[in-house]
């Protein structure tokens, strides 16, 4: 087993697999996923980052060799914070980044803002989720490692922001470029197929945040592989 106290970079173009709380990703289910996600990595040379549910995170990180990150932390302390996700601890159980503000665990701007220094001051990798062109505008003048923009209303439905809505792509890009900011543009929702991803890079972005397309999956293992291999 190889426990990866990995570098603070996000390597790109990425597929980045969030997967949330779905019982699928769950305890060993969880791992078996994680696995997949390190072969397809391995087999073809791309950049996968997996996010488990917070409870697996250093199980995860010791299982694997590919990062992981955890999908949400609070700005709680070390120490006296009983339920409270602590950057330092996420840390030191083997995650080198975090996604923040995801569009189901969303936070105020300030804290936000707050996050991402919390995260660099410990050598994390900041990856922000943003609704809509607009919010990815305001996150990018705080210049987070990554922006993932993700419109709510695709996200879980199987219709790739990158087909259905492509605007919010290049929109999205545009607002980064004009806060002169240094982020990566992410995108996901609804992201589901090889093709969807395709779409992304060619749009733009540097990679994808993709959910329920994987881990609800008949075969997890080969839908990675199909998502991975338009990374090459
Ligand atoms: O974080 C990824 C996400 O919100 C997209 O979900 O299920 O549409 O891939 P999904």
């Amino acid at each position: 087993m190889t426990y990866l106290h990995g570098c603070r970079m996000l390597n790109t173009p990425v597929l980045i697999i969030n997967t949330k709380n779905y019982l699928e990703s769950s305890a060993e289910r969880g791992i078996k996923l994680a696995k997949a996600a390190e072969r397809v990595a391995k087999d073809l040379g791309v950049n996968i980052i997996i996010c488990p549910p917070t409870p697996l995170l250093y199980y995860t990180a010791r299982s694997v060799n590919i990062p992981v990150y955890a999908e949400h932390v609070d700005l709680a302390k070390v120490g006296s914070t009983t339920g409270f996700i602590v950057p330092e601890l996420v840390k030191d159980m083997g995650a080198t980044g975090s996604l923040i503000n995801h569009s189901e665990h969303q936070l105020p701007v300030e804290v936000v803002q707050q996050t991402i220094e919390r995260l660099r001051q410990i050598g994390l990798v900041a990856v922000v989720c943003a609704a809509d062109h607009e919010k990815t505008k305001i996150f990018a003048k705080m210049n987070p490692d990554a922006i993932a923009v993700e419109p709510p209303e695709l996200i879980g439905s199987g219709i790739a922001v990158s087909k259905a809505r492509p605007e919010v792509i290049t929109d999205s890009l545009n607002g980064i470029k004009s806060a002169g900011s240094r982020s990566k543009l992410i995108c996901g929702a609804g992201i589901v197929a090889g093709e969807d991803v395709r779409k992304a890079l060619e749009l733009g972005a540097e990679g994808v945040l993709v959910a329920s397309g994987i881990v609800k999956a008949a075969d997890q293992e080969a839908k990675i592989r199909e998502m991975a291999e338009q990374l090459r």
